[in-house]
């Protein structure tokens, strides 16, 4: 038998034999990612993949490491870059678009980006949130009483963080549709296939975005709400180095973008672990208080940010391997979380998991989740109102469970769920 024979038995790795084969851009990576990531953390967990032209991080400590150290590891490039003819019609990397991305910028201009923020996204806007996600939530699953069966992805999981981004900016719900295109285009603004004419629109939802939140800024600046657009304008009049409206426009569009495809894939795979793993979802029903305490084990388990990119500033050595100057390096957060030294039986979901706060979904360090504690409010409050109103929810068992096939993003693309 030849490793050419089809009846050759495959090693269920055999693409992650040497980090030459490593490459996520395939089928089989997705179908065996976790086990990918085993081996890369066992046998070279700090390596260089050929097929992405970077330094991949895959344990615990080491991607906490590259996290927390910002002057070494600049996030410059922290996501995908665009393709160089939409970087071009949207004014280039110094254009007002690119150069207000807080997860794409360093201190001291990520200090100023951030601070102003942060001062404004008080827990009082988060949990001003909680009766509308709750309501939100309620009203979305109505199909379900109604038809006993939802898709939940385009019917829960997608609409619920949009709408709740929406409400905590103050974009006006009518005009959500038009931000699920601007963010959707925005996502595929780095895929490399896209045609001449497929870059264009994407190069002008992400313009229309920018004005939009522009727009929007100089709105609330001229008839203050409670919202979060609002608290920044306010929060930053008394600052040294106020930020201008583009500035808080560019920034805002960025939270919008980060903050639903994110918590909307969370909620796909948390349902999916839960209904699958019975016996959890029924303990979460009989006992609805320890979904609150559940969270960050969801977001160790299912968290759907598989890993992010930064730029070496100098040689930095992990062991006996030297990432170089200027390397690339993807820090994958998702394989932190599956490292059986931090987290005994990784893979096992543990509603009582004593460290599971130290995950890395929501990453560390200076470029921490500015959501986080929006994320967990809205899984919080979806999981108690599904258990409360559907303990007997299940998935339909004829589905085929796929995932999207996004390589820095683990989320469904489908989830049907059914009751009685
Ligand atoms: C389950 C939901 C979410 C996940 C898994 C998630 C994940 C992450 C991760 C891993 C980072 C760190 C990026 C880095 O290391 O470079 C991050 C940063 C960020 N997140 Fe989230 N996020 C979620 C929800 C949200 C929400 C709801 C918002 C907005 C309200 C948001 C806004 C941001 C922003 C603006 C940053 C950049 C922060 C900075 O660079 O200082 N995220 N998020």
């Amino acid at each position: 038998m030849t490793q050419n024979d089809p009846a050759a038995p495959t090693c269920p790795v055999h693409h992650m034999r040497g980090p030459e084969k490593f490459n996520p851009f395939t089928p089989q990576y997705h179908a065996n990612l976790y086990g990918t990531f085993d081996t890369a953390r066992e046998e070279q967990p700090v390596f260089f993949s050929p097929v992405m032209n970077l330094w991949v991080v895959t344990r615990y400590d080491d991607v906490k490491a590259v996290l927390k150290d910002p002057e070494a590891f600049s996030s410059a490039g922290a996501v995908a870059p665009l393709t160089p003819e939409i970087l071009r019609l949207i004014g280039g990397p110094d254009g007002p678009i690119q150069r207000t991305a807080l997860v794409n910028s360093d201190p001291p201009l990520h200090t100023r980006f951030r601070n102003t923020f942060q001062k404004a996204f008080t827990p009082r806007q988060v949990s001003r949130l909680e009766p509308e996600i709750r309501e939100l939530t309620q009203s979305l699953l109505a199909d379900l009483g109604t038809n006993k069966r939802l898709e939940a992805v385009q019917g829960l999981c997608d609409p619920l963080p949009l709408l709740t981004i929406c409400r905590l900016m103050g974009v006006p719900d009518k005009d959500a549709a038009d931000i699920k295109r601007w963010s959707a285009d925005s996502i595929r603004a780095s895929n490399p296939a896209l045609d001449i004419e497929g870059q264009r629109v994407v190069a002008q939802s992400m313009i229309d975005f920018y004005t939009y939140m522009v727009e929007l800024t100089r709105h609330y600046a001229a008839h203050p709400a409670e919202n979060l657009i609002s608290a920044v304008v306010e929060a930053q009049t008394d600052s040294e180095e106020p930020l201008s409206f583009e500035e808080i426009g560019g920034l805002s569009r960025g939270l919008v973008l980060a903050g639903h495809e994110t918590s909307a894939a969370l909620l796909g795979n948390t349902l999916q672990t839960l209904l699958t793993q019975r016996e959890l979802w029924d303990a979460l029903c009989a006992h609805p208080e320890r979904i609150s305490g559940a969270v960050d084990e969801f977001l160790r388990h299912g968290g759907p940010a598989v890993g992010l990119f930064r730029q070496a500033t100098r040689d930095v050595q992990f062991g006996e391997v030297t990432i170089p100057k200027n390397a690339r390096v993807w820090v994958t957060y998702l394989a932190g979380n599956h490292d059986p030294a931090q987290f005994p039986d990784p893979q096992r979901l543990d509603l009582e998991r004593p460290n599971a706060a130290n995950h890395l979904s929501l990453g560390y360090g200076i470029h921490y989740c500015i959501g986080a504690p929006l994320a967990k409010l809205e899984l919080r409050v979806a999981l108690e109102e599904m258990t409360k109103r559907y303990p007997g929810l299940r998935l339909d068992a004829e589905q085929e469970i796929e995932h999207r096939p996004n390589f820095v993003m683990r989320g469904l693309k489908q989830l049907v769920l059914v009751t009685d």
